[in-house]
């Protein structure tokens, strides 16, 4: 049986003071125990996350990590740093990533090696843009982002993964996948993982939808056979929508 992931990416949002209300609200409400609980903060509240999240069930992570441990790279952060705060997870290859920061497929691939180097879990992010699909791509394009990942892996690595399908057009836009498009996509990933790699890697591998999920979309979504969570861009800032969407992985 595959935990239902329940992430939300802040991406380069919140503040302090939203931490300690998750905090607040995570204490005080029963999240259900069946569901794994996470957000993707920015990097400085990353001490501020283990310190409110600490003794409740969220957990907590980072949105993206360089490839190398240490070194001369302004600005960025290293997997060990991640690790030293304690997260659990790292998002990796997110669109905005691949789009704004010019991360390609290799790019991807070192970086979940980092990840999982130091014991973290990379939440592959994978999805296609709007002219890839109304070009029918988008089953090759998706395909071929999650073996530029898979296929640079050992097998113990693999089953560390994460993935998350987000199509470009649904982030961020109100727009999401219907469960039917979803589910087809993540049909489609587990069935080409299971040829090419492994039925046991299939059966154990976590595919969460992201795009758009709201807590009035969550439960249509999360009940399609192979999603198996959600990755939570904007709902992801209000503690009662959060909350309420792990309630209805529940
Ligand atoms: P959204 O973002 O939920 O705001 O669409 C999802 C994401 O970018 O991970």
């Amino acid at each position: 049986m595959r935990k239902p992931l329940i992430a939300g990416n802040w991406k380069m949002n919140g503040s302090l003071s939203l931490i300690d209300r998750f905090g607040e609200a995570c204490s005080e409400t029963d999240l259900p125990l069946n569901v794994e609980v996470a957000l993707m903060v920015p990097a400085p509240y990353l001490d501020a996350a283990r310190r409110a999240f600490a003794d409740t069930p969220m957990a907590w992570g980072g949105q993206t990590l360089h490839d190398q441990a240490a070194g001369a790279f302004t600005g960025e952060v290293s997997g060990p740093m991640l690790a030293e705060f304690e997260a659990r997870y790292v998002l990796v290859g997110h669109s905005e990533r691949r789009a704004l920061f010019q991360e390609d497929d290799a790019a991807v691939l070192a970086r979940v090696v980092a990840a999982v180097d130091v014991g973290l879990v990379p939440i592959v992010c994978v999805g296609e843009t709007l002219e890839e699909r109304d070009a029918g791509d988008t089953e090759s394009v998706v395909l071929g982002q999650v073996d530029a990942v898979l296929a640079g892996l050992e097998a113990r690595a693999r089953e560390r993964l994460v993935v998350a399908y987000e199509p470009v057009w649904a982030i961020g836009t109100g727009k999401t996948a219907t469960p039917e498009q979803a589910q087809a996509v993540h049909a489609s990933i587990r069935s080409h993982v299971n040829k090419t790699y492994s039925e046991a890697l299939a059966e154990g591998l976590r595919l969460l939808y992201g795009g758009s999920m709201k807590a009035a979309n969550a439960t249509e979504l999360l009940t399609q056979p192979d999603i198996d969570g959600g990755l939570i861009g904007g709902a992801s800032l209000q503690v009662d929508d959060f909350l309420a969407i792990c309630q209805s992985a529940g």
